[in-house]
């Protein structure tokens, strides 16, 4: 009994230690995305809700493309073992589309933060025979924006 006590302690250590060295996945930051469109989000509350800006590099509009706002939610359940879920809304400032996104916020193999999402744009469309154009859907891949020196 006497012991275990010190065998415990090191288990105790060994499971913290690793606790420290496996990397989290943040989404707070500003990122780029594959297509080049950029992306801050500021901070993310405790209840997993954000809000952030984004500004799209391309747009199936003919408008000038214009900042815009960004409310998003992550995942808070201790099973997302640092590599959190998450969806946010961006509600175009320049058009009447809205994009949804949802995602997961992974750190790859090298240790480098990556956003994996899947996105449906939604356009306006002025009567319901059109509303099966309306809808598009893709991906895109973010990557933390980093500043030149
Ligand atoms: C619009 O064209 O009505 C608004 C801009 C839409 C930009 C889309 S959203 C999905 C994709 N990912 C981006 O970063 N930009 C495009």
């Amino acid at each position: 009994m006497v012991q275990a006590t010190p065998l415990l302690l090191v288990l105790f250590l060994a499971l913290g230690a690793h606790g420290l060295a496996v990397k989290k996945c943040s989404l707070t930051g500003r990122w780029v995305n594959d297509l080049g469109s950029n992306m801050t989000i500021a901070s993310v509350n405790a209840k997993g809700l954000f809000a952030g800006s984004y500004h799209t590099a391309v747009t199936a509009t003919s408008n000038e493309i214009k900042q815009s706002p960004l409310q998003g939610s992550m995942q808070k359940s201790p099973n997302q073992k640092g590599q959190p879920t998450f969806g946010f809304t961006v509600n175009w400032s320049f058009s009447d589309s809205v994009t949804v996104f949802t995602g997961q916020c992974f750190v790859d193999e090298q240790g480098k933060e990556v956003l994996k999402t899947m996105w449906l744009l939604r356009s306006h469309v002025d009567s319901i025979k059109n509303d099966w154009k309306a809808t598009r859907v893709g991906t895109n891949v973010f990557t933390r924006l980093q500043l030149q020196e």
